[in-house]
């Protein structure tokens, strides 16, 4: 059974959101589960590393979107993104620099947190916001088709 599960109220119903928030959660066990069978350093390091590949590449997309959709909370949605993304790149030189004494509890911890409170709260915020604008630009779109011509 893995260490923090998905359900339905992390699902943003934004296919491609929801798969890389589905991606953060298996590598938060797979960090999770080498800690507790007391994997190879070097294997917890790449799980650390995959892990910070992974959060900078699903925050540049999710602010690419949000700019998109020119979301008017964007920037102090970046501004914690910033945070997060230097919180967990200080993890990682932490656990580079010495392994033994790292808090791996503590690790855990930051990334549950962050991982229920950031999906659930901020990016639940602008979901309505950017959904709405998707389906306004669609609806736009359907615009530029001519209108049916009347019989007359
Ligand atoms: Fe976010
Ligand atoms: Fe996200």
């Amino acid at each position: 059974m893995p260490f923090i599960e998905w359900s339905d109220d992390y699902n943003t119903g934004i296919f491609d959101i929801d798969k890389e928030h589905r991606r953060l959660f298996a590598l938060i066990n797979d960090i999770y589960d080498k800690a507790e069978v007391g994997s190879a350093e070097t294997s917890v390091k790449a799980t650390i590393e995959a892990l910070v590949d992974y959060v900078n590449y699903h925050f540049d997309r999710e602010e690419t979107l949000m700019d998109a959709c020119c979301y008017h909370d964007t920037e102090s949605h970046k501004l914690e993104h910033r945070r997060l993304r230097s919180q967990v790149e200080a993890y990682r030189t932490l656990y580079e620099r010495n392994p033994e004494s790292f808090d791996m509890a503590d690790f855990i911890e930051f990334l549950i947190y962050w991982i229920q409170d950031h999906i659930l709260q901020s990016d639940m915020a602008y979901v309505p916001y950017v959904r709405r604008r998707v389906a306004g630009i669609a609806w736009e779109a359907s615009l530029q088709i001519p209108p049916k011509r009347l019989a007359d």
